[in-house]
């Protein structure tokens, strides 16, 4: 009976859940629910984050009534000790524990330097836990939904997702705080060819027995009609399928190392990851000259989401 419990524990279960709709960002809901942090970029990227005044005046933060689109400068020849690119990087005011967060994203920021993320995180880093549902750099893989917590936090072989995991330590403390990731397990789930395909729909269900990441291409056929109807009251996710990363509480008691979170959506360019591997996945010369001499190849460096939904 316990070798069959444990088993069945790697198996996504079918307990889950119906949810409510109790946040529904769209369009000008993004100005008032979400915060622009005007920060020091703490992965040291070359970023000038700007508040949501700036953001506005430079038409880097636009909305209309179904659209938030949020980019990098891309018009100015930046001084090598001056600071960075202007970017910006929003949190969302209310925070979060067990619910459900639907990403409807028209388009991501691509192009060589781009780090961009929607991640999930809280106070006193990493003790609050950080759930990065996309995440990628330099348009190239690792394309991955990671966690990234406090110590004693592991995830068992055996799981059953449609994603290929990449460590399965959660602790942010080793392995150079990669967390345990999964990367996604189709091309257009990221970067250019995401953006090609009209971009799609990531989830993340968060409960204390698992989170759970799925992603649906644009014009899917499987993608449940509760995710692609825009403004769905309350969704199921018993009827969603296999997700591609799958985080049970079998070696991690998520409970205690996952606090109440914030939403974040970041644009950073360089920096601790992008700028590491800036050569090894195809780019040319220093991360941050190219940054500093290259406005117009940040022409697509922007985020254009339709919604950001959470269900309680
Ligand atoms: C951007 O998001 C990623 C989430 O994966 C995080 O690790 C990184 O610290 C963030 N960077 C900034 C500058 O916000
Ligand atoms: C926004 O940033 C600009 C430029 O740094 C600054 O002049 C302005 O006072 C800031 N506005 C707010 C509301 O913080
Ligand atoms: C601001 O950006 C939006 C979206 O890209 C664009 O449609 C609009 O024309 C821009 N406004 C200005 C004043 O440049
Ligand atoms: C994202 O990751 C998947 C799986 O590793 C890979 O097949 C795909 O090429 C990656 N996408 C990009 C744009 O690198
Ligand atoms: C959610 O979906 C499951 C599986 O289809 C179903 O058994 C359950 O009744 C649904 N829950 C609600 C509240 O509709
Ligand atoms: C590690 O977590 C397990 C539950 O997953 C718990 O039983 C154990 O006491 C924890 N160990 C430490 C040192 O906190």
């Amino acid at each position: 009976m316990r070798a069959f419990a444990i088993l069945a524990s790697l198996v996504p279960a079918a307990l889950a859940a119906t949810y409510s709709l109790t946040d529904d960002y769209v369009g000008p809901n993004f100005l008032t629910g979400f915060t622009h942090q005007a920060i020091a970029d703490p992965t040291n990227g070359r970023v000038n984050y700007v508040n949501q005044t700036t953001a506005l005046a430079q038409n880097l933060t636009y909305v209309s009534s179904d659209t938030i689109i949020m980019r990098a400068d891309d018009t100015t020849v930046l001084s090598a000790s001056g600071p960075g690119r202007n970017s910006v990087r929003i949190q969302s005011v209310k925070t979060y524990t067990t619910h459900v967060a639907v990403f409807d994203i028209r388009h991501m920021p691509q192009g060589c330097a781009t780090w961009p993320a929607a991640w999930e995180t809280g106070p006193n880093w990493p003790d609050s836990g950080e759930v990065d549902i996309v995440e990628g750099v330099n348009d190239e893989s690792p394309n991955a939904s990671t966690l990234h917590t406090s110590p004693n936090c592991t995830m068992p072989s055996g799981i059953v997702q449609s994603g290929t995991p990449v460590y399965t330590n959660c602790d942010a403390t080793v392995n150079g705080n990669s967390g345990c990731g999964v990367r996604a397990p189709t091309t257009n789930s990221y970067g250019p060819t995401f953006n090609a395909n009209g971009g799609g729909w990531y989830a993340m269900e968060r409960t204390n027995t698992y989170i759970k990441v799925w992603f649906w291409p644009r014009n899917s056929a499987t993608v449940p009609s509760d995710v692609s109807t825009s403004g769905s009251a309350s969704v199921n996710t018993s009827n969603w399928g296999e997700p591609y990363a799958y985080f049970p509480n079998t070696d991690c008691d998520l409970a205690s190392h996952f606090a109440a979170n914030n939403i974040i959506i970041n644009l950073t360019l360089c920096g601790d990851w992008a700028g590491a591997v800036f050569n090894s996945d195809g780019c040319s010369g220093n991360c941050v000259t190219y940054v500093n001499e290259n406005p117009s190849d940040f022409t697509n460096a922007y985020w254009n989401i339709a919604a950001v939904r959470v269900y309680e």
